[in-house]
């Protein structure tokens, strides 16, 4: 199949009349069917018709995924919701208010309307609003309920620049809406409000802190920071390796002079061993590694930059072809919650523990 690229004027900023041609021949696609990937605040989506079942299948073999991981439902007028939720709480009222549109995504009760094409065989939906200008003109053109899933192949890293859509999609989908980069760089939060108290299934940008002051209460799915829980992750998602780049990835954790010790140790060791290895650093301890390709996620204070850098950096390892990678561990507080998340996922949940003045190697 051929994919026509397009390439936006406004970046994430104002469309221009060029832009909304582009995107209203993009609607034009998935109302027939078709699959297009466009950019969001969060990462970039493959979109297809969300009451189409053979557009969700269509969706499910470009990816790659199993048909038991649900679709997101993205709309742009928060009253579309009752359309394809049976029930919609006062809480799913309070939390678009604050944080529709953006990076959130809830799960309800679905209506008849989705077929179970989109909900991975699921009685729930995943609904969320995004504020990314393109992919609000988008949905609007295409009929108002777009399902997408990011627009990665299954178990690779989500694209956060058109680039790597092109590297995944290219000869598979219909079309490609090149945005740039995004803004954010790491999927939306989910929260589930068919249980009570509201569950957080995946953490992003919106936090645990800012829904709890909107709702109260809010738990977190057991599962998510620890990888050797027995129980199954309650977004099937979240199941399945993720994330992951090519090479091993470990990531190390304790006082700064230790990991910075205890890499450079095992990169030397392995680079004698043939391997190539790689370090995701912050840029400030960037010049203290010694490895074969050292990159920064961005500053140890702004966790907005290295949400932002993460997955393309995941990404630049693969193509070249570092075979070890060590990271640098995060707080996992707030925002931090979610970068860690993806890490460890990305790592297979490798974590080496150091402590202060010990001999660690
Ligand atoms: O930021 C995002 O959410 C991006 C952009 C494109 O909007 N989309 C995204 O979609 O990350 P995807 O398909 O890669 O991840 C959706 C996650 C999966 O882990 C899936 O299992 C979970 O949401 N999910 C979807 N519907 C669900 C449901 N009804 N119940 C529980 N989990 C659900
Ligand atoms: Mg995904």
């Amino acid at each position: 199949m051929e994919t026509k690229i397009v390439k936006l004027e406004c970046g994430d900023g104002i469309l221009s009349p060029e832009d909304k041609a582009a995107l209203k021949e993009a609607g034009e696609v998935l109302k027939k069917g078709g699959l297009v990937a466009f950019p969001t605040e969060t990462v970039y989506g493959l979109g297809g018709d969300a009451f189409n079942k053979a557009s969700s299948q269509k969706i499910y073999a470009a990816k790659g995924r199993p048909s038991d991981n649900p679709l997101i439902v993205h709309i742009c007028r928060f009253e579309d919701i009752y359309q394809i939720a049976s029930w919609v709480p006062g809480e799913a009222e309070r939390i678009a208010r604050a944080f529709w549109p953006g990076p959130l995504t809830m799960i309800l009760p679905k209506s008849d309307l989705v077929p179970r094409e989109t909900t991975g065989g699921l009685d729930t939906v995943a609904v969320r609003m995004p504020s990314h200008p393109a992919a609000r003109e988008l949905i609007a053109c295409a009929g108002g309920f777009v399902a997408a899933p990011s627009a990665n192949t299954s178990g690779k890293p989500s694209p956060a620049a058109a680039q790597y859509v092109v590297e995944d999609m290219l000869g598979k989908i219909d079309m490609i809406v090149d945005g740039g980069q995004v803004g954010i760089g790491l999927e939306s939060t989910i929260i589930d409000l068919t249980v009570s108290p509201p569950q957080i299934l995946r953490p992003g940008y919106v936090t645990r802190e800012m829904l709890e002051k909107v709702l109260g209460t809010v738990e977190e799915d057991a599962v998510l920071l620890s990888g050797d829980s027995k129980k199954p992750p309650r977004a099937p998602g979240m199941k399945y390796r993720h994330y992951a780049p090519r090479g091993e990835l470990t990531i190390v954790q304790g006082p700064q002079e230790e990991v910075v010790r205890y890499i450079n140790s095992r990169a030397a060791k392995e680079k004698a061993e043939g391997e190539k290895v790689g370090v995701i650093a912050t840029k400030e301890a960037l010049s203290l590694y010694r490895a074969d390709v050292v990159k920064s996620v961005g500053s140890r204070r702004d966790e907005e930059e290295i949400a932002r850098h993460l997955y393309n950096i995941l990404r630049e390892f693969d193509r070249e072809a570092v075979t070890k990678i060590y990271s640098e561990g995060f707080s996992s507080r707030g925002f931090g919650q979610a970068i860690m998340n993806r890490l460890l996922k990305a790592a297979g949940y490798r974590v080496v523990e150091l402590k202060e003045g010990t001999e660690n190697i």
